[in-house]
């Protein structure tokens, strides 16, 4: 089965063709970055218009690109939340047209369930049950993946997600949007102890996070030298920063899975890009004896093959969209 999948829930205006659920035919990824840098932050507003503009050109790569034409194809996969309004409607309603003028079904897909997937492309042996540690510029989820298509959120931040924090930190420290790559770099030359950073403790829920004192923390160290003219080892503090997150998301991670008896592991999400994360987690893994999934960095971001590889399974489970599909900025895992 041949799904066209078609994903613009952010920055990225992407499309697909995935066979199966697993062989990715083509993943064309148009990326704004460059544009929405300037501004230190993606503009929703400039998000939207270039996801038009862009829109058809992608799409058509896409077909080319996989060798097929229209008629080659079964369904056409779409991410409809959660994530920008305007950006996702423009997703959403280009499928829909698509699908109205084709007769091909339409398939509704949740962009984190997305994310969870590109697990499947990269490791066609691993199926659920399984514990999944999501951590994107939007989430930081830990959940269990029940089945397929069957989510339950145990975990959640209470503020900043992962990547945003990154992002943020990375900004304070003069690095440009977005900065998670470039603090990843700078750790790999600065001394990982070199600051004394907070862990904050979160009450309540023992696997939610809580990433904002971190921030602050930073942020405070950063002012605070400029105030007094000293000058940061800011690769130092950006290691210092990446450890003290990495070693809140594996340790949650791993006790999660303890308490809730799962031998197997997945990492999925922007920030599993990480170098520090993947290392640790590895580390982590092995002294608990699970097995740890990764996908490869190129299906860590936002694209749409793992839109193409969720949307296979959701129809499998009978999911589709008829034309009164409507995009949805905030759309919790477990009710997609
Ligand atoms: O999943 P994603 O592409 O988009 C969302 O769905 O949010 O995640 C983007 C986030 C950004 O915050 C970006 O800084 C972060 O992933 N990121 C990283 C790395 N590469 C991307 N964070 C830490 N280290 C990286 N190497
Ligand atoms: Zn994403």
């Amino acid at each position: 089965m041949k799904i066209l999948a078609i994903e613009s829930s952010c920055d990225e205006t992407a499309a697909a063709v995935v066979e199966d659920g697993t062989t990715v035919l083509s993943s064309i990824i148009h990326s704004q970055i460059a544009e929405h840098k300037q501004f230190g932050g993606v503009v929703p507003e400039i998000a939207s218009r270039r996801h038009c503009e862009n829109i058809l050109d992608v799409v058509k790569r896409a077909l080319a690109e996989g060798d097929c034409s229209l008629e080659k194809i079964d369904a056409i996969a779409v991410t409809y939340a959660p994530g920008l309004i305007g950006a996702l409607l423009v997703g959403v309603n280009f499928a829909k047209g698509l699908s109205l003028a084709s007769g091909l079904p339409l398939i509704p897909v949740h962009h984190i369930a997305g994310h969870i997937a590109a697990n499947y492309i990269a490791h066609p042996t691993l199926e659920p049950p399984y514990l999944c540690l999501v951590a994107s510029g939007g989430h930081s989820h830990i959940v269990e993946v029940l089945s397929y298509t069957k989510f339950k959120v145990i975990g959640r931040t209470r503020d900043d997600a992962a990547g945003e924090c990154f992002d943020k930190v990375a900004r304070v420290l003069g690095f440009p949007y977005p900065g998670g790559m470039h603090i990843d770099n700078a750790s790999k030359i600065g001394y990982n102890l070199s600051y004394n950073l907070p862990s904050p403790k979160v009450t309540g829920s023992e696997f939610d996070f809580s990433f904002s004192g971190l921030k602050t923390a930073v942020i405070n160290i950063v002012h605070n030298s400029e105030q007094k003219g000293i000058e940061i080892d800011k690769n130092g503090l950006a290691a210092s920063f990446q450890k003290t997150v990495c070693d809140i998301l594996v340790s949650k991670t791993i006790s999660a899975a303890n308490m809730l008896g799962y031998s197997k592991i997945a990492l999925a999400g922007g920030v599993s890009a990480n170098s520090g994360l993947r290392q640790a987690m590895e580390d982590a893994c092995k002294s608990e004896n699970k097995e740890l999934y990764i996908p490869p960095v190129s299906l860590c971001g936002d694209n749409a093959a793992m839109i193409g590889c969720q949307g296979y399974y959701d129809f499998l489970a009978g999911k589709s969209a008829t034309s009164d599909l409507n995009a949805i900025a905030t759309l919790s895992l477990e009710n997609m």
